[in-house]
């Protein structure tokens, strides 16, 4: 079990603990399917914290900085919204904001097993974070930041599957 990391005071809304979730993912870019995941995990917590978490096995195309820029450029007007970023387990990083839940997107099938050992792993190195799983949008299921950055990188319009700051970002890479 994680101790690694004491958690920051609890931060509270009239005098109740807010409800808070992370949502992990190397974000390389933030896509339609991840802000989808966000809006509706925002209709369950108070609080939603996107964390860009390390991914040992991958090699991202775009730094920390214009990542977090990106996902930022989405929920400019939202107080219940924060980016940050770890470099360590996600569940201590969880346990150090005081977060209840880690939000998961299931696209097809082919996720579930990965989610799964992903999910039993967090649970075992820390019991008081759950994972809590919700369906990705129909429209978002078969795309992938890898299959939308080959699709840029090859001169294809990725309009309607990032936003279009995440558009022009992917145009000006691969230009
Ligand atoms: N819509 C569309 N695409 C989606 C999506 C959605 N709702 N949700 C995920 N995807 C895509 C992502 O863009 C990603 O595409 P890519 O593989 O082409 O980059 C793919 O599905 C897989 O996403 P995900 O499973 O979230 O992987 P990830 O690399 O983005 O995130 C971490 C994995 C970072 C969360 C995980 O490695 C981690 O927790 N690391 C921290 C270290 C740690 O605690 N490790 C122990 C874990 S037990």
């Amino acid at each position: 079990m994680s101790t690694a990391v004491s958690p920051e005071s609890s931060p509270t809304m009239q005098g109740k603990p807010l409800s808070i979730a992370v949502y992990p993912g190397t974000f390389d870019p933030i896509t339609n399917g991840h802000v989808d995941i966000i809006k509706r995990a925002l209709s369950l917590f108070d609080k939603v914290i996107i964390v860009i978490a390390v991914n040992a096995l991958k090699t991202p195309l775009f730094t920390i900085e214009e990542r977090i820029d990106m996902i930022n450029q989405c929920f400019t007007s939202n107080d219940r919204v924060e980016v940050d970023t770890t470099a360590g387990l996600l569940v201590d990083y969880a346990t150090s904001k005081n977060a209840c839940a880690i939000v998961r997107g299931l696209r097809a099938v082919s996720d579930f097993d990965y989610e799964f050992q992903l999910a039993l792993m967090n649970r075992k190195l820390q019991r008081r974070v759950e994972t809590v799983f919700l369906m990705t949008g129909f429209r978002w299921i078969y795309i992938s930041s890898s299959i939308i950055k080959d699709a840029a990188r090859h001169g294809g319009d990725v309009s309607g599957v990032v936003p279009a700051h995440v558009k022009t970002a992917l145009q000006t890479k691969f230009n």
